[in-house]
């Protein structure tokens, strides 16, 4: 995947296809119309047929003769806004780029000029974003590989003038670090479990933090006993495979900011351990390290981007297996902190490996920690795959997560955390129990994290956003790779 900027004049520049948005608006339609005509003469029977017409994600394919150097142009509608949001930028060059591959084209040129309401920086990222993120597959695993129609395009152009030259670089480049995160963060949750499990997922971890440039520690099980992670070694009890601790250190801030600290749950898989899940649909659980794989993407984004930012990520990573070892309900496991909870279900494991991660953040001193966490079905319920579950303790983090979020269109949307939702987790022999039952599942989860936390703190529940029943836009099915855009855009504004 590369993307490159060309100073030139569309009808100049040498690709596959060249890919121009046109407005719906009429004004702004006509002038679209009238530059394009004036140009490629070629183009004279796509407006005379009335066909197109800038309505969003509308796509007309024609081939240009000698009027263009690209065999090909594109016009991809906008739809009619006056003003265009970096989202719909984004869907509309996932919609070019699309119909691009389908015509067996692999380099793309996107006209950057025309498009009013955004700056020339934002749209060069948003291209980058939609264009590259809606041509990925999980596909390593096909031995028979698709080609011709229906390939992949993978190099794009974006085509300014002199005068934005620079903010497009800009754009252009942080696009692609933003891709190529997401990218990873996909992958990860994607893989399977006898290809990502604890070690190997370790071992991913510290390959990427060498060649894009953040420190990463290994806590092997002996550590993690000696740390007393009572939560992380009791899920891991079931499990032939041993559990991590990943530590990932980004300090490129000043040596006086307290960093921000990221924590994602790594669960490699997801049975319910005796508690056993049913079998429809389990496959969907090699992803329930979602979390890890966004806060691990994150860190390769911003380490690519080179912020100036103090930054640590905690992954603790474990499967969730039944067998005569594993936990059972009725047990009661002791945290790196003291505390300790009863297993009501054990299939409530996430909060259980994050509770011990929260306790070890409390040693950076944290400026706020935000935790990562494919850790509830009944956020799915509540908000389904669209919107992320947001809670905790962190007002001013939950607002710039919530500005993000906008920006990126990877929304939140806060639930409460009050007191009174305590007793659904209280336990008759230990502090808490692991369990609330049904009732506000993904708040009495909340609740039990929040009695590890002691400095300001979110939590983000992306069990509908990280694993997605179905494709949209620049997202295919599977992991999303939510996360790494919300996180790198707030860290970039912090
Ligand atoms: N990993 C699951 C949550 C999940 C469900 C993620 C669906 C993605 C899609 C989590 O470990 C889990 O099993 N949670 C239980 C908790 C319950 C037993 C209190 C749940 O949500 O049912
Ligand atoms: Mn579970
Ligand atoms: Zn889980």
């Amino acid at each position: 995947m590369s993307a490159t900027v060309s100073v030139a004049a569309r009808r100049t520049v040498k690709a596959d296809v060249i890919v121009v948005f046109v407005s719906q608006n009429e004004r702004q339609f006509k002038l679209a119309e009238k530059a394009l005509l004036s140009e490629i003469p070629h183009l004279h029977p796509v407006f005379a047929s009335n066909d197109f017409s800038g309505k969003a994600l509308q796509t007309t394919l024609a081939y240009c003769g000698s009027s263009m150097a690209a065999p090909r142009i594109i016009l991809v509608g906008l739809g009619d806004t006056s003003t265009n949001k970096a989202e719909t930028i984004r869907r509309a060059a996932a919609a070019g780029a699309k119909r691009a591959a389908a015509s067996g084209c692999s380099h793309v040129a996107f006209d950057c000029a025309s498009v009013s309401g955004i700056d020339a920086q934002s749209q060069a990222q948003a291209i980058t974003e939609g264009a590259l993120l809606s041509q990925y597959a999980f596909d390593k695993y096909k031995t028979i590989k698709k080609n011709g129609n229906g390939g992949k395009v993978s190099k794009i152009t974006v085509i300014t003038d002199k005068a934005n030259q620079k903010s497009v670089n800009k754009g252009v480049y942080a696009g692609l670090a933003i891709v190529e995160g997401v990218t990873l963060a996909r992958d990860l949750a994607n893989a399977p479990n006898n290809e990502i499990y604890p070690e190997t997922l370790a071992k991913k971890v510290q390959e990427v933090g060498r060649r894009v440039g953040f420190k990463t520690t290994v806590l092997d099980k002996k550590k993690i006993e000696e740390l007393k992670m009572g939560g992380l070694l009791g899920v891991n009890q079931g499990s032939v495979r041993p559990p991590v601790f990943i530590v990932m250190e980004y300090m490129k801030g000043p040596k006086s900011e307290k960093p921000l600290v990221l924590v994602g749950k790594g669960i490699t898989f997801d049975t319910g351990g005796i508690s056993l899940k049913p079998a429809a649909g389990m496959s969907d659980m090699k992803s329930d390290m979602h979390g890890a794989a966004s806060v691990i993407g994150t860190m390769c984004t911003i380490a690519k981007l080179g912020l100036k930012r103090n930054v640590v990520a905690l992954v603790p990573s474990t499967e969730n297996m039944p067998s005569g070892t594993a936990l059972v309900p009725g047990d009661i496991l002791t945290f790196m902190n003291g505390k300790t909870a009863e297993i009501d279900n054990t299939d409530a494991e996430g909060r259980l490996i994050l509770a011990d991660a929260l306790c070890y953040a409390d040693r950076y001193n944290p400026s706020a920690v935000i935790d990562l966490a494919t850790l509830t079905g009944a956020v799915v319920i509540a908000l389904g795959t669209l919107t992320t579950g947001m809670m905790g303790t962190d007002t001013k983090t939950k607002s710039r997560l919530k500005a993000a979020a906008e920006k990126t269109n990877e929304y939140v949307c806060e639930l409460p955390l009050y007191e009174e939702y305590e007793e659904l987790i209280s336990s008759e022999y230990a502090d808490i129990k692991n369990s609330g039952g049904r009732e506000a599942g993904s708040i009495t989860a909340a609740l039990f994290l929040k009695h590890f936390v002691t400095y300001p703190w979110v939590h983000l529940d992306i069990a509908g956003t990280g694993i997605k029943s179905k494709a949209s836009h620049y997202t295919p099915r599977g992991g999303s790779g939510v996360g790494v855009r919300l996180l790198t855009e707030m860290l970039r504004n912090w």
